[in-house]
């Protein structure tokens, strides 16, 4: 029996192509979806997000939603964006009704998700960046393939 392999890992040579791939990534993304952010500072977590939100078909622009923790954009689908960075982690994300975006009728992309493990669903679409020299970065993503990924 051959057992399948689920794993998207690609190399971002710049800020465009990390918009690119998260366009794509949206092209997974369904109400309910939750994409599950991690990586250390400045990797490119909101850059990713605003592809998604491209591919979304979100016309505002993205900024960084490190202060106001959650910000909501209208496009073919709600996109809810949180940043966890200033949470203390799962008890603070609930009591700001963190349950009510991740189960609601939109999708969610989360920054620093490694901060709510308790609140991240199993089934969330988990995305890796790492620095890799000069302005690379390597984006992992193992609940995908890269079959589908790259059609
Ligand atoms: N390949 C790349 N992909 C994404 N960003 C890149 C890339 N190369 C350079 N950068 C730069 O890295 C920075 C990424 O910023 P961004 O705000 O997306 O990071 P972040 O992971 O959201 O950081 P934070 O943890 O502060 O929220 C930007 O200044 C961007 O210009
Ligand atoms: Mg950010």
């Amino acid at each position: 029996m051959t057992q399948e392999v689920f794993l998207v890992e690609l190399v971002s040579a710049s800020p465009e192509e990390t918009i690119n791939t998260g366009e794509r990534i949206a092209g997974f993304l369904h109400p309910g979806s939750v994409v599950a952010l991690r990586g250390g500072l400045g990797t490119g977590k909101t850059y990713l997000t605003k592809g998604i939100a491209r591919g979304l078909g979100v016309k505002e622009e993205i900024t960084s939603p490190t202060y106001t923790i959650i910000c909501e954009y209208q496009g073919k689908l709600p996109l809810y964006h949180i940043d966890a960075y200033r949470l203390g982690g799962d008890d603070d994300f609930n009591a700001l009704g963190g349950e009510d975006f991740l189960y609601g009728p939109g999708v969610s992309v989360i920054e620093w998700s490694e901060l709510l493990r308790q609140s991240i669903p199993p089934e969330a679409i988990i995305v890796e960046i790492s620095l890799l020299e000069g302005n690379h970065r390597l984006i992992r993503i193992p609940s995908l393939a890269m079959e589908e990924f790259y059609p």
